[in-house]
């Protein structure tokens, strides 16, 4: 047993040798439920409360959310209380709840693929986002889109979920053609706040291409991302671009 408290207890049921091949036990208490997860399986983690923070901030010692973001508002041309934010692959609100503890957005909204992710925020942490939006963004209505430029964003976040599809072709990420609909969501100037796998995946080598285009990277900083079951960690890079129309 590596996790025990009055909601869960949670075995190890594969220790990969890679990031993503990990899989848990867990007896969920209050429902007398036995459940075998996947690390990755966010729509099965998102259903019990707390369960991905627990997994991911706990067990697995995640650092990229107070990483990115320390780099990014240290970064001296930022001014935090002009910020509208869009934090998209927001899941259970984590990234958010860190934003809103540093720093003063004018708005800060999540965006995630999966409804599983709003109902787990809007249930562990209610008061983080302004708005919390439900949206595939490769396959966005125009309303949809209308209303995301209208809310003026000048800074896109996505921590822990760029680029990492080519791990497992069932899995989804946000991939580059999402990048391009990010980069004409941001009015006029703005950041894109992100990380990667220290060794770029080829998804990810992708988007660094198509931001190089149309912004300026401005900080790219490796930093240790997680640890793996087997001791060992891995890193990521946090990466700042920097956009203006
Ligand atoms: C590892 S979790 C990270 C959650 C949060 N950012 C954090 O750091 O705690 C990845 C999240 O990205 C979401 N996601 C994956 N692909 C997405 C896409 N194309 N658009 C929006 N969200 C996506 C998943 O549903 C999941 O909630």
């Amino acid at each position: 047993m590596i996790y025990d408290d009055e909601l869960y207890t949670i075995k190890i049921d594969t220790v990969g040798e890679w990031q993503g091949d990990e899989c848990f036990s867990v007896y969920v208490k209050e429902r007398d439920e036995h459940v075998k997860i996947e690390i990755w399986d966010y729509d099965t983690l998102y259903r019990y409360p707390y369960l991905f923070e627990i997994m991911y901030q706990k067990i697995l010692k995640s650092k990229s959310i107070y990483s990115v973001w320390d780099i990014f508002l240290n970064h001296k041309e930022i001014a935090n209380n002009e910020l509208r934010i869009l934090d998209i692959g927001a899941g259970s609100g984590l990234a958010g709840q860190y934003i809103r503890s540093i720093s003063s957005p004018q708005i800060l909204h999540g965006l995630d693929i999966l409804e599983s992710a709003r109902t787990s925020c809007l249930r562990d942490y209610p008061k983080i986002y302004d708005e919390y939006h439900v949206i595939n963004l490769q396959k966005m209505q125009s309303h949809e889109k209308n209303l995301l430029k209208s809310k003026n964003f000048n800074c896109i976040t996505i921590i822990s979920s760029s680029g990492g599809s080519d791990d497992d072709p069932d899995y989804h990420d946000v991939e580059l053609q999402e990048y391009q609909e990010i980069i004409d969501i941001i009015n006029n100037s703005g950041y894109i706040v992100f990380n990667i796998r220290e060794y770029e995946l080829r998804g990810q080598v992708e988007i660094k291409k198509l931001l190089g285009k149309y912004c300026t990277l401005i900080n790219e900083t490796v930093y240790p991302h997680r640890q793996l079951l087997n001791g060992s960690i891995v890193n990521n890079k946090a990466l700042i671009y920097r956009i203006s129309k």
